[in-house]
């Protein structure tokens, strides 16, 4: 997988319109739940539309060495899972390695915590170097024990071998960071625990979970409160086996719907995406900037509002986007950060300490790469400001060292688009974690009609 193999450098190059009607792969925080849940949950689960992406293939993995059935139906591409019922994990006899994916190990750590089981995580250099106090000190409350890497300078790192309670207590717990995957391990031990799991949270971060726990049959109750939101799951509920069908990943569709917004001439739609509200700030920010999106077919499903986007090339202005915002678009900075390069003004993107200690530092990966491409953004505190061109960035002069990528998939779309909208070809150092979330991107682009070349 992408952490051991060599780098695969890629070049964007502009002069291409883009045009087409595309989907973009299943929702990848909707997919890691639904494996989790379906292989825990009595019964058969149907997945229509999983993310086949490295970072969900790790989870499936993951559930397995705990006892859940998980196949694949080669002729439809339907995922099937069937588990044992909640409190039924089976202790892994090896090590689980979740390669890139922070999601995968902070929600497993969870789901384990509560089950009488040791269980080993690992990850790539990229996840190795992530924090996981931030899900090992709520679970420590339920019982379970951590021993981890990164003890002498204060960390808590992987690989880190979790110790779950034999005797779950349900805790209440204030989420200090607005984090849905902190959330959602706190609410996935709580579902092994006796009696409810409480979880408060200021801002509201992506609901996926409490949707999917509530759609698998457990009692969950979320209500506003004057501090944010109180998410109250009653514990050891009877999960049984559902039919879930994944809406294409907003996150992804940000690439292209952002592509054909800044390339010259573009017109660009994508159908059945995510339109969860916690996940849309990227949409509302575009709309501010002066985007037209084009919104039809509505519809839900498990839960989830789907539907399809259509964009239009536009010449954008820069805004200024609030830290309250960041919870519902905190994966789509790197590719706002091309859309406000190409805006025309400044943009002032607030409140991004959370970017540090994504699969990289984006806020640094972010910045580096805006300058590598002449274009002007300065780091102040928390909050990213950039100089809009007004018109197609500079882009990389000809020697310019790729754009470091660090194993981060979104840094490298997000370059990957620069160099379709800017005067000069981008080339990024390495391609491979895009096959965490994205499996197929170069190769959706070169179907819209743009240019990108693999290799060196
Ligand atoms: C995710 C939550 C977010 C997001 C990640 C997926 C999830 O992380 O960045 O890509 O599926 O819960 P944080 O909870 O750390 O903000």
């Amino acid at each position: 997988m992408s952490s051991a193999a060599p780098p695969v450098p890629a070049t964007s190059r502009p002069g291409h319109a883009l045009s087409g009607t595309i989907g973009v792969p299943g929702d990848k925080s909707i997919s890691h739940r639904s494996l989790m849940l379906g292989g825990l949950a009595v019964g058969e689960t149907v997945v229509h539309g999983l993310l086949e992406g490295e970072d969900v293939l790790r989870t499936a993995a993951a559930m397995r060495q705990m006892g859940a059935e998980i196949v694949r139906e080669e002729k439809t591409g339907i995922w099937r899972a069937r588990g044992r019922g909640v409190g039924a994990l089976v202790e892994p006899a090896d090590v689980l390695d979740l390669g890139n994916a922070g999601t995968g190990a902070r929600l497993l750590m969870g789901l384990i915590a509560a089950h009488p089981i040791v269980a080993v995580f690992t990850g790539d250099a990229s996840l190795r170097r992530r924090p996981m106090g931030r899900v090992t000190a709520p679970l420590e409350k339920f019982g379970a024990r951590f021993v981890a890497r990164g003890r002498a300078e204060g960390k808590v790192l992987l690989p880190l071998t979790v110790i779950g309670a034999s005797d779950p207590v349900p805790v209440e717990y204030v989420v200090p960071v607005p984090s849905a995957q902190v959330k959602s391990a706190v609410l996935l031990a709580g579902l092994n625990a006796p009696g409810t799991t409480i979880v408060h949270e200021k801002e509201g971060t992506r609901d996926h979970s409490e949707l999917m726990l509530r759609h698998f049959g457990a009692e969950i109750d979320v209500t506003r409160t004057d501090q944010g939101t109180r998410i109250a799951l009653k514990g050891q509920p009877e999960l049984t086996g559902r039919e879930v069908r994944v809406p294409g990943d907003p996150s992804s569709a940000a690439f292209a719907l952002v592509a054909g917004l800044v390339v010259p001439g573009s017109d660009v739609r994508v159908r059945n995406v995510g339109l969860n509200p916690r996940r849309t700030g990227l949409y509302q920010t575009l709309r501010e900037m002066g985007a037209t999106l084009d919104i039809g077919n509505a519809s839900t499903q498990a839960g989830e509002p789907v539907g399809d986007i259509g964009v239009r090339f536009t010449q954008l202005s820069g805004v200024e986007v609030p830290a309250a915002r960041a919870p519902s678009m905190i994966d789509e900075y790197p590719i706002l950060a091309v859309a406000a390069s190409c805006a025309k003004g400044r943009t002032v993107m607030r409140g991004l300490n959370e970017l540090r200690v994504k699969e990289s530092d984006r806020l640094s990966a972010i910045a580096r790469g805006l300058a590598a491409c002449g274009v002007k953004a300065t780091i102040e505190g928390d909050d990213l400001i950039v100089e809009g061109n007004g018109g197609p960035p500079p882009g990389m002069e000809a020697g310019t060292p790729a754009i470091k990528t660090h194993l981060d998939h979104r840094i490298a779309m997000s370059f990957l688009v620069m160099g379709l909208a800017a005067a000069r070809p981008v080339t990024v150092d390495d391609i491979g974690a895009i096959a965490t979330s994205f499996p197929g991107f170069v190769e959706l682009v070169r179907t819209l009609g743009g240019e990108i070349k693999v290799g060196a």
